[in-house]
């Protein structure tokens, strides 16, 4: 029998979050986390932290939307953050490398804008690989319950330095 070649990998481009693309992100969203996603301690973040449009990232392939990243403006203990998600792939596009460039994407993004930090909660094993590690003991404080190994930062500058304090509103 002879091997089927491997289907093409979309050509993705990635763009700014537009005031109309936001029920097909909600949609993505929805599909991917399900109704539990309310009761995340980065929703508790999200009520109160102001979206950062152009900084969120879409990811299409024509017009069809593979994966978003979006972001967020907050303070830690005093310093302009920003905070990442939700973050998600279309099942069926996942493993292609669609996610780590959205989030570097989104980084990049960040940095041109001048911001120093990115923070997130979610699993190390996955963003470790896209420059985010374990905020140092309690030092970024989320507005609720947490597995604080799971509050990451990423420094977008050389001389960015350490964070520390409460998560509070942009
Ligand atoms: C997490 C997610 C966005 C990654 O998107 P993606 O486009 O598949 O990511 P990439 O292609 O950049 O990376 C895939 C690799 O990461 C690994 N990976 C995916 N999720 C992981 C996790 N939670 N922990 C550890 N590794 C993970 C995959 O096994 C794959 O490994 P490989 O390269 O060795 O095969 C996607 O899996 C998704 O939408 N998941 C559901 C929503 C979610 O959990 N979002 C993150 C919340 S913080």
């Amino acid at each position: 029998m002879t091997a089927q070649p491997a289907a093409p990998l979309p050509v993705l481009t990635l763009q700014s979050e537009r005031p109309q693309d936001g029920p097909l992100v909600d949609a993505l969203i929805e599909r991917a986390f399900g109704p539990g996603r309310y009761a995340k301690v980065s929703e508790r973040v999200r009520e109160f932290a102001t979206f950062a449009a152009e900084m969120s990232v879409c990811a299409w392939s024509g017009q069809r939307l593979l994966g978003c990243a979006r972001m967020w403006h907050v303070r830690v203990g005093g310093r302009r953050v920003m905070f990442l998600g939700p973050f998600a792939v279309e099942l069926g596009e996942r493993n292609a490398g669609f996610g780590a460039r959205m989030i570097n994407r989104a980084c990049e993004d960040a940095a041109a804008a001048g911001e120093t930090h990115v923070v997130l909660v979610g699993d190390e094993p996955y963003f470790s690989r896209v420059g985010f590690a374990a905020a140092a003991g309690r030092a970024v404080i989320m507005p609720g319950p947490v597995d604080q190994r799971r509050v990451l930062v990423r420094a977008l500058t050389a001389d960015a330095g350490e964070l520390a304090g409460p998560i509070q509103p942009a």
